[in-house]
């Protein structure tokens, strides 16, 4: 009986819980147990460097079984490689080469891990017949339908331990720190990694900040005795009647710029206004760095044995998601096009520029359901 053949590939940018993700799809494809309770045989193999590994498949396939991915969940990053390759980039549409060499290669189907870039490419090629399932990742956590993106609880872990080494620094010399963060147009690593470590204040995307309030929240916690202060600050976030900081406009295949230098703005800004001795640090790619947080092992398990499971029921054009506690599953079309961006009503508190202080509501405290 000839086997189903399973593609895989990572797209994007990098991250920490790819690998496991990668392992668990292998591990559950091969699973001699359930290949005989599904009675259907698969085999995997991997697609180097995501879309591009599609496009020019000479020396871009490798087979992969349970003794080549065994001790993947460990590693940060993707063995497989990645690339921000678009076959449908308008410049240069390769759609066709990449449905050509997915016949050529005779794969049934295929698992995409990604965010919203990559799994767009998913969504069309869904809708061209392609049988694809896509594993959410990324650490700006920006994806609609899911509550977890791979990736993401790593970026805030590596958050906090940064800045508490800043800390003690910054308090050191009485300094202000300004730490920037990924994130793209959301704001939940800054908000999250800034809860995480404490941070004095914390600026999003989705609330234009005022300087002068910025300034004049720095100088009150001065006059109240404070050594030093953490504002953590997305990279998408910016001050109100003003424009993101973007540090190279060439946009990439996907039409995105690179965001990045608004803490060193920021850094400038406080200090010309305050003469606090103020630094900034951006954060930059340590965040999408470094080994998997046992989080990201166990979420990109299970994100891995759910694409399986979709798979086995020939269940396709469907993201595997996280949702209310459950591992679930959503088709395309909600998920591509939309943006989970953080909630500044329930989410932030705007006089403060800081994570919520209340949580819980009126109708829970009088035992009504919200
Ligand atoms: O989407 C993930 C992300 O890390 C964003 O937070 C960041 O803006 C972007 O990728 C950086 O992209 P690149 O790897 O292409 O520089």
């Amino acid at each position: 009986m000839r086997k189903s053949r399973i593609g895989i590939l990572t797209g994007g940018g990098d991250c920490a819980g790819l690998n496991p993700a990668i392992k668990w799809v292998v591990k559950s494809a091969l699973d001699e147990r359930l290949m005989a309770e599904r009675g259907k045989q698969y085999e995997v193999v991997g697609i180097k460097d995501g879309w591009k590994g599609l496009i020019d498949i000479e020396s871009s396939i490798v087979p992969l079984d349970e003794k080549v991915v065994r001790t993947w969940d460990r590693y940060g990053g993707t063995m497989l490689g990645t690339s921000r390759t678009n076959p449908y980039n308008p410049g240069n549409d390769c759609s066709k080469t990449v449905i050509a060499n997915i016949e050529k290669l005779e794969l049934d189907a295929l698992v995409t891990i990604g965010g919203d870039d990559t799994l767009s490419v998913a969504h069309k090629l869904s809708k061209e017949g392609i049988k694809i399932v896509g594993i959410p990742k990324t650490i700006d956590k920006d994806l609609c339908e899911t509550d977890y993106t791979l990736g993401f609880e790593t970026a805030v872990e590596v958050i906090t331990e940064e800045i508490d080494r800043l800390r003690i620094t910054a308090d050191s010399h009485k300094r202000v720190f300004v730490v920037e963060t990924m994130g793209r147009d959301a704001g939940w690593l800054a908000l999250e990694g800034g809860e995480s470590s404490g941070a004095f204040m914390i600026l999003i995307p989705e609330y234009d900040f005022s300087i002068e309030k910025v300034n004049r929240l720095v100088m009150d916690a001065r006059k109240d005795g404070t050594r030093h202060e953490i504002i953590v600050v997305a990279e998408g976030a910016k001050p109100s009647g003003g424009t993101q900081s973007i540090c190279e406009s060439t946009e990439d295949a996907f039409g995105h710029n690179r965001l990045g230098g608004i803490a060193e703005w920021l850094a400038a800004e406080i200090h010309r206004n305050t003469k606090i001795d103020t630094r900034s640090l951006n954060l930059s790619y340590l965040q999408r760095g470094g080994n998997p947080c046992a989080y990201d092992r166990r979420m990109g398990r299970y994100f891995g044995i759910a694409a399986i499971d979709l798979i086995a029921h020939h269940r396709y054009g469907l993201l595997v998601c996280y949702r209310n506690g459950k591992i679930t599953s959503s088709p395309f079309e909600n998920v591509i096009g939309r943006m989970n961006r953080v909630n500044v009503d329930t989410q932030y508190d705007v006089d403060r520029y800081n994570g919520r202080h209340t949580i819980i509501g009126k109708e829970m405290h009088s035992g009504k359901p919200e």
